[in-house]
C-alpha cells in the first residue's frame, strides 16, 4: 500500500514538473543570422523565413560591438530605415544582446548608421504557442 501511494505521489510530482517545465524546454534561443550573426552580409528575410518564432523564445544578437548596434523600431521606421526614435535600444555595449520575445507581434530590428539601407534589418513575426 505504501509503495502504491509512493508511486502515485511520484507520478503526480512528475506530471506537475512536466507541466511547469515543458514551456521552458520548448523555448528556443535563436542566434540572429545564424553563424554569420548580426552583420552586413546576411539576408535576414531569408533567415527569418525558414523559422517559426514563438512567444517565449529569445533572440540573440552577436556582433562586433565597436561597429554595430541593434535598434528595435516601429514597422514604418523599419521599412524606411529610420533609427532616430527606436522603441528600444537593444544595444548593451557587449556585442551580445538578448531580446526576449515576450509579446505576440512582429518585432522589427535595424542597425543604425545607414547600414539598414544595405539590408541590415530583420522582421521577426511571433506566433502564438498553441
Ligand atoms: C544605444 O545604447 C548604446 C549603449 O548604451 C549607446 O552607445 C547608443 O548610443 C544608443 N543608441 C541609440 C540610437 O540610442
Ligand atoms: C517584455 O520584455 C521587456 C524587456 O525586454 C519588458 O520591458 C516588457 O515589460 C516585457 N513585456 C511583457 C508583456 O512581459
Amino acid at each position: 500500500m505504501a509503495g502504491l501511494r509512493r508511486g502515485i505521489v511520484f507520478a503526480a510530482v512528475a506530471l506537475m514538473f512536466a507541466a511547469v517545465m515543458l514551456p521552458e524546454v520548448a523555448a528556443v534561443r535563436y542566434v540572429v543570422g545564424g553563424k554569420m550573426g548580426w552583420s552586413s552580409n546576411v539576408n535576414y528575410k531569408n533567415w527569418a523565413r525558414g523559422r517559426h518564432f514563438y512567444k517565449g523564445d529569445w533572440l540573440f544578437f552577436v556582433y562586433d560591438r565597436t561597429k554595430m548596434n541593434v535598434l528595435e523600431v516601429k514597422k514604418a521606421d523599419y521599412e524606411r530605415c529610420i533609427a532616430r526614435l527606436p522603441l528600444h535600444n537593444r544595444t548593451t555595449g557587449a556585442g551580445r544582446d538578448v531580446v526576449p520575445l515576450n509579446v505576440t507581434k512582429t518585432y522589427y530590428f535595424i542597425r543604425g548608421k545607414g547600414y539598414c539601407y544595405k539590408g541590415m534589418k530583420a522582421a521577426v513575426p511571433i506566433r502564438r504557442r498553441i
